[in-house]
């Protein structure tokens, strides 16, 4: 058994011997709480779910590039193995896109919510699963830590379009900016990004998306409507990106850090993250979504058919759970909000016992259980972030 000291000081010297980025003030409030989760562990122990092993999911640009290129494959191979939801959604053609037939089935539910941090939770942890158990990665879901790149995405490790990226942007084509129908002006229009077109480098130059668009942030007279009026119809198009500085410049590390500090309830802190769109607040939950932007990362229901979207959740995740660590005696309890999206229709408060699924890929899990990724979901859950 490591010490406490020791387990800090390995992590540190993991991060100082891998990263070329060193930790920044979110990751630091992070690595200074990891006591705080030792001793929590150490009053309620959860089975074989200890700090030493947990699994340690980490940022993009920390990853080789074979660790990179391992996951792309991964996700490659997701689709391109049979969907099992293609009675409920013609255009369902891969397991990649059960993914986002669920998203989208579900997208009213777990927004604005008190499902949005667990149901992301599962959500993302059931995808990870999929690609190892039915693809056989070995690693562990990537998170975007958005920060590290805000002043230039495009020339990220994420985007730089290098066989070890998750692909580039879009070639630049013409376009008007992003709609945010409840923001007063100026923030009820966002300046386009610098793309707009099919991604042609990188892992996914050659991927189709089938589903959608339903809300899509930009629209072209290329880009088909669905055949189907719930966007679930076959749609086959090519993936377009357009990086976007103006929405990366709201998820600086000092935005991130400002958001885990300075909001001591989970109504707050989620609300933050989520976006305050009628006081031109965007949040980071936003910011990261449309830093990628084009189809479909900027559609609000299909947005999972992006591959990126995966790191960025990741990160919301990541960021809730440092929020967590703060302290956990009461924030492994806290739930908010109601159980429909910025409560409309009215509906009830939340609380633990609520059940969270992923349609026919996953059946009920309450909230309660999926507040610690330390054990939680019957110990399917076993996971920090480095
Ligand atoms: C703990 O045990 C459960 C049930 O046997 C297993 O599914 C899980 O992978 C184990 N977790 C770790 C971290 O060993
Ligand atoms: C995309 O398809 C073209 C034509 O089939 C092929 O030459 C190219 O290698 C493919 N690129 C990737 C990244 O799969
Ligand atoms: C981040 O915060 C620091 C300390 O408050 C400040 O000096 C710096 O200008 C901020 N950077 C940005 C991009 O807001
Ligand atoms: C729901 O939560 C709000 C905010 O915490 C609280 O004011 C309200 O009384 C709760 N409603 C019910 C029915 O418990």
């Amino acid at each position: 058994m490591a010490s406490k000291s020791g387990l800090v000081a390995a992590v540190f010297t993991s991060l100082a011997v891998a990263q070329k980025y060193p930790p920044d003030a979110v990751d630091k409030l992070g690595i200074d709480a990891l006591p705080n989760l030792r001793e929590w562990l150490a009053k309620n122990p959860q089975g074989n779910c200890t700090l030493e092993t947990a699994v340690r999911r980490k940022e993009w640009g920390d990853l080789s590039t074979t660790e990179r290129k391992a996951y792309t494959d991964a996700v490659l191979c997701l689709q391109s193995k049979p969907a099992l939801t293609s009675h409920q959604a013609p255009g369902a053609k891969s397991r990649f896109d059960d993914y986002i037939v669920v998203h989208i089935q579900q997208t009213p539910r777990n927004h604005g919510s008190t499902f949005f941090l667990p149901w992301h939770r599962m959500y993302i942890a059931h995808y990870e699963n999929a690609l190892r158990t039915e693809c056989g990665y070995t690693g562990y879901q990537p998170y975007w830590n958005w920060g590290r790149y805000a002043h230039d995405p495009a020339s990220s490790p994420l985007f730089n379009g290098d066989p070890y990226s998750m692909s580039g942007n879009g070639a630049p084509v013409p376009h008007t900016g992003i709609p945010f129908r409840s923001a007063p002006p100026p923030f009820n229009i966002m300046p386009p990004g610098s793309g707009g077109g099919c991604v042609t480098t990188g892992p996914f130059a050659n991927m189709s998306v089938n589903i959608g668009p339903i809300a899509p942030s930009l629209t072209l007279p290329e880009i088909p409507a669905n055949p189907q009026a719930d966007g679930l119809g076959y749609n086959p198009r090519c993936l377009r990106r357009d990086l976007n500085i103006h929405s990366a410049a709201v998820t600086t590390t000092n935005y991130t850090y400002d958001l885990i500090t300075q909001n001591k309830e989970i109504y707050w802190f989620q609300t933050v993250m989520e976006g305050q769109f009628d006081q031109g607040k965007y949040g980071v939950h936003s910011g990261g979504h449309y830093t990628v932007s084009g189809d479909p990362a900027g559609d609000f229901y299909v947005s999972p058919g992006d591959p990126v979207f995966w790191l960025h959740h990741a990160n919301i995740d990541r960021i809730w759970w440092i929020w967590q660590l703060q302290d956990l005696e009461r924030r492994l309890v806290e739930v908010s909000m109601t159980k429909t999206m910025l409560n409309k229709p009215p509906s009830e408060n939340g609380t633990l016992e609520d059940m969270n699924n992923l349609g026919v890929l996953a059946g009920d899990v309450t909230t309660r259980e999926l507040m610690s990724t330390m054990g939680g979901w019957g110990g399917r859950l076993c996971y920090i972030y480095e």
